[in-house]
């Protein structure tokens, strides 16, 4: 079975969704570790309710690439297959992008390269887009940059607010997300320029 981490900073819902995809059979994958750098993450409670290992290391005051080492070392003796990043509002830095390198997605709440970067739905919003979404990539060094896995869009509506935005886009999120993670660990796509491709398993 490949081991999955999955590093988180709070509410944790995409976590709990892959938690349960797993649980339920839905995504073939072991959850071998939840680091979360915030020490108040609900989604460390999260990992603890479903027998998940939890690892706390909070990163106030650490630099990212001091930061990354430190995450790279903690998930070493794990044999982590795949990292996915689940609103972990941190930077990844060198150190575990050269240890993970195309092996780290993230989900990101917009459809990228629109709006990358931090309250996007009120970007999306105030941009006046008729259509937003979700989209999960491969992380690179740069922000929400990498090659594209999986996108879902939602329609904007007339008296859509940043929260009535953020939660229909999050509905699909929590479908996505273990969709593009079954996606990389089968192994069935190569990567060609920036284009993620399907091939036969
Ligand atoms: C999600 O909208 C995700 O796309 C973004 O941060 C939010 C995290 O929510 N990167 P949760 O912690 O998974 O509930």
């Amino acid at each position: 079975m490949k081991r999955i981490a999955v590093l988180a900073s709070g509410r944790g819902s995409n976590f709990e969704a892959i938690a349960r995809n797993v649980k339920e059979g839905r995504l073939a994958a072991e959850i071998a570790a939840l680091v979360a750098n915030n020490p108040e993450a609900r989604a460390l409670d999260i990992a603890r309710e479903h027998g998940i290992h939890a690892i706390s290391l909070p990163s106030k005051g650490i630099g990212s690439d001091t930061y990354a080492a430190m995450v790279r070392d903690a998930l070493q003796p794990l044999n982590i297959d795949l990292i996915c990043l689940a609103g972990f509002m941190r930077r990844v830095g060198a150190p575990l992008l050269e240890a993970y390198p195309m092996r780290i997605l993230n989900i990101h709440p917009s459809l990228l390269p629109a709006f990358p970067g931090l309250n996007v739905q009120q970007q999306a919003i105030d941009y006046g887009v008729k259509y937003s979404g979700c989209t999960v990539h491969f992380v690179d060094a740069g922000l929400d940059t990498g090659p594209i896995i999986a996108q879902a869009a939602v329609p904007v509506l007339d008296d859509d607010t940043a929260e009535t935005l953020a939660a229909r886009i999050l509905v699909e999120e929590h479908r996505i997300y273990s969709e593009a993670i079954a996606l990389v660990l089968s192994g069935a796509y190569r990567i060609q320029g920036r284009r993620v491709i399907r091939t036969a398993g």
